[in-house]
């Protein structure tokens, strides 16, 4: 029998936020193992989370460096690794696994460059690694399913986009020197160019060409700062054109009070509209112009088998983040064992975010704040 795949973790330490929710949403998906990280810059904190994690001190390492080259060289080197980290980091963190042989899960936005971007997506290429970015909204089976919809022309041709991430929680957390997090996203040396519209702004961006395929040919932005102490964006408005056409208009904020993670989009077809939102992920608005409106909810039973997967509780119970991004870890373990198998990749089986994802929503950070810049004018891809 094939040997489960197993895999490390670089950040996800004590105290920090994403890591944990990756560590859940692969042992709900079940088919991958951690037994190696370096969970923090600082050692003690490594140490502590993997003995809490139970895993072998041999393979807890004291930096990223030292964990990419002493993995690639073990006959059992771990088969992934996953990048928790904040924004600055990742690139140099991804290039050094790639180098030693090892492929890549890494969180959103790819790097803090488009060139950077460009470059992993590159060494990728040259190594035939894969490379997954964890745009994990895309894993919720209504949103997929919001895919299929589209895709059969249910509701026309799309010629409009309403898409909004908008949240509260910069507005509620004072923050210096009291939570790490607020602050580092908004330090240009750790964030890059944005805080805003990297940290959310790119899952609206990476959503909607999910579920429409539009590709974005130009775009208008404008980036506020409320938020006196804040060094970057904290707001954000986008006025979007795609290629067929059709046009958009997305609005990401960290300020805006009464709303926890709002993620939610309207697509208008000239035959009918989907409406879906991420704090109702169980449910999809279907409106057609000659029927009346149907919700329709993810146990019903014109959801195809092939949305709803073993981990995923019955329709009724509520899907969740994790179990989003236990979706998108599904396709992307099965690949790496599908590949070490020596069997040839389909186009299904790379159905997840890709290093492409991360260049595009790097492209996306770029033309905004390009767009800013300049005085909020139109700017090409
Ligand atoms: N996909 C999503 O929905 C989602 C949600 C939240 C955060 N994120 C992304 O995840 C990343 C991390 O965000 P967070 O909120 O968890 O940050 P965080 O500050 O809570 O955690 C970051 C962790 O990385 C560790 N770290 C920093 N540099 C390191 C290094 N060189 N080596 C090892 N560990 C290191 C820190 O000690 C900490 O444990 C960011 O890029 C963020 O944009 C994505």
């Amino acid at each position: 029998m094939a040997k489960k795949i197993i895999y490390g973790m670089v950040g996800g330490g004590r105290g920090s936020q994403i890591g944990t929710i990756h560590r859940k949403a692969l042992n709900l998906h079940g088919k991958a193992e951690l037994v190696a990280g370096s969970f923090s810059r600082n050692i003690k904190n490594t140490l502590a989370t993997g003995k809490e994690l139970k895993l072998d001190e041999k393979r807890l390492y004291k930096n990223y460096a030292e964990m990419a080259e002493e993995e690639g060289k073990r006959p059992d080197k771990i088969d992934f690794v996953v990048i928790v980290t904040p924004n600055n980091s990742h690139y140099e963190i991804a290039k050094s696994f790639l180098e030693n042989g090892i492929n890549v899960m890494c969180e959103k936005p790819l790097t803090v460059t488009l060139d950077q971007a460009l470059e992993l997506q590159k060494l990728a290429q040259e190594k035939d690694l894969l490379f997954a970015v964890s745009y994990a909204y895309t894993g919720y089976s209504m949103v997929r399913y919001a895919r299929e919809l589209v895709k059969s022309g249910k509701i026309g041709e799309v010629r409009f986009v309403n898409a909004q991430y908008i949240s509260e929680w910069m507005a509620k957390v004072p923050y210096k020197g009291k939570i790490p997090r607020h602050e580092w996203r908004s330090d240009p040396n750790i964030s890059g160019l944005s805080n805003c519209v990297a940290d959310i702004g790119v899952h609206v961006e990476n959503l909607i060409s999910f579920v429409s395929g539009l590709k974005i040919n130009s775009l208008c932005a404008r980036m506020d700062k409320f938020i006196e102490e804040d060094r970057l964006d904290d707001n954000a408005s986008i006025l979007v054109n795609y290629d067929n056409n059709s046009k958009g208009i997305y609005w990401t904020s960290q300020i805006a009070v009464g709303h926890e993670n709002n993620l939610n989009f309207g697509i208008y077809g000239t035959k009918g509209s989907i409406e879906w939102s991420q704090e109702h992920a169980n449910y999809l608005k279907l409106s057609t112009i000659d029927e009346p409106f149907k919700i329709i909810s993810r146990g019903s039973d014109q959801i195809n088998d092939s949305i709803k997967t073993e981990y995923v509780a019955p329709g009724g119970h509520q899907e969740g983040y994790v179990e989003a991004f236990a979706r998108i870890y599904d396709k992307f373990v099965n690949a790496i064992h599908k590949k070490k198998q020596g069997e040839i990749l389909t186009s299904a089986d790379l159905d997840f975010p890709t290093v492409e994802d991360g260049v595009q929503g790097m492209r996306f950070i770029e033309k905004c704040v390009e767009s800013t810049n300049k005085g909020c004018v139109w700017i090409n891809y």
